[in-house]
């Protein structure tokens, strides 16, 4: 038996390729450096789900239906009563997806694909006593999210950024969110349900539930001098580093650089931004230092969510949504794992070992 499964291939895939050795991702034939800030999500949502639909329209065609079906799930939001709003925000964002139908073809995969993306915007704005915008199926599904989050359009760099950090987290190999995705399409369910199991297992603080907490830890650091007491005094009570470690990746993981990029690149207009970046990295550069002194076996990396936290602090969306924008993104992968699954894969069963007690012999 493997412990958490490490090392066990569970799938043959198509869709991407962890490289925990070599520090790369690849999506699709594409190396993640050569997507990350140059793609489009729409693109990237093309990628993953060509040869997995029938009737799959070309790029403009899919990225025109994906605005239509924003505007489909934004009567959804209708539902969002006083005990929605009282729910964490991802929790609220599940219950709001549980209402789609479930389904296989395009239509259903669209409406889910939109689901966090119009759903998001509604309960952050929900939870600030705003009414929720509708979205305008005209606009790219990065600048329309913006849009429908803040009020009022979106600059070319902060869709570009949120273009970027949705891309980059598109699809990750068979992670924690994407096997629970599977392992429901392999029965046949359905893919709203397999969605609806990659969000619960996303929501988790050892997955995609880490980016909130890296803010609170910068917010307590305060000033990078104090980076370096801060951070024993966690690791002395046992608490764990969020936004270091990895279970694959043991050089770097590509995704912190090329979102560290992303910030870079945003922050070039703006006059907060480098500030705060030189900062994350005085405390990333702390952090790498002391783990490594800690752990020497264990080669210890930024991952994904340290600079997603720094890159959705600077386009304002509230940390306690952050898991909530990390669905919008991994939604594509999750629906053409689901997919790949379905046409390829049989139920997934594995078993496990007895180890209690034995039934007693009556006498
Ligand atoms: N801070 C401190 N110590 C750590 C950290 C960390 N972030 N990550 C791992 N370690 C230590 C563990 O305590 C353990 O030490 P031990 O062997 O002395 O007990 C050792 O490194 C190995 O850790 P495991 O838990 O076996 O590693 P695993 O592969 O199971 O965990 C995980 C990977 C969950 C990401 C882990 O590194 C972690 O908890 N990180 C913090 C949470 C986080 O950032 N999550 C986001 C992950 S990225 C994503 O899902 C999108």
């Amino acid at each position: 038996m493997s412990d958490g499964l490490e090392g066990v291939i569970a799938a043959d895939t198509i869709l991407s390729e962890v490289d925990g050795e070599a520090g790369r991702l690849v999506i699709r034939g594409r190396s993640l450096d050569d997507l990350s800030g140059q793609a489009r999500f729409e693109e990237v949502m093309a990628l993953l789900f060509a040869g997995f639909f029938d009737g799959l329209p070309d790029e403009a065609g899919l990225s025109e239906a994906l605005g239509r079906a924003r505007a489909e799930v934004f009567r959804e939001t209708a539902a969002l009563d006083a005990g929605l709003k009282a729910l964490g925000p991802i929790e609220a964002v599940r219950a709001l997806t549980a209402r789609l139908h479930d389904g296989d073809d395009l239509a259903v995969a669209l409406r889910l694909v939109a689901a966090p993306a119009v759903f998001t915007p509604a309960v952050v704005r929900a939870r600030q006593g705003l009414a929720p915008i509708a979205p305008d199926p005209s606009l790219s599904h990065a600048a329309d999210i913006l849009r429908m989050v803040k009020g009022r359009p979106a600059s070319a760099a902060e869709a570009a950024g949120l273009d970027a950090y949705l891309v980059t987290v598109s699809d990750h190999g068979l992670n924690a969110s994407t096997f629970a995705a599977r392992v429901i399409a392999s029965t046949r369910a359905g893919l709203t349900s397999a969605v609806l199991g990659g969000i619960s297992a996303l929501k988790g603080p050892l997955h995609g539930g880490a980016p909130g907490p890296v803010i609170e830890m910068l917010d307590q650091i305060g000033e990078p001098q104090n980076a370096r007491a801060w951070i024993e005094a966690a690791l002395d009570r046992g608490d764990r580093l969020m936004g270091f470690g990895h279970r694959v990746y043991r050089v770097r993981d590509p995704r912190a650089d090329a979102l560290k990029q992303a910030v870079r690149v945003m922050g070039e207009g703006s006059n907060a931004l480098p500030g705060r970046l030189a900062f994350a990295e005085a405390v990333e550069s702390a952090a790498l230092a002391i783990l490594k002194e800690r752990k020497p076996d264990r080669s210890l990396q930024t991952n994904v969510e340290f600079y997603t936290a720094l890159l959705l602090e600077a386009l304002a969306f509230p940390p306690e949504a952050f898991t909530c924008v990390f669905a919008m993104g991994r939604v594509a992968g999750w629906i053409a794992h689901a997919r790949e699954q379905l046409a390829g894969g049989r139920l997934i069963r594995p078993q496990s070992r007895y180890v209690g007690p034995e039934p007693r012999i009556a006498a």
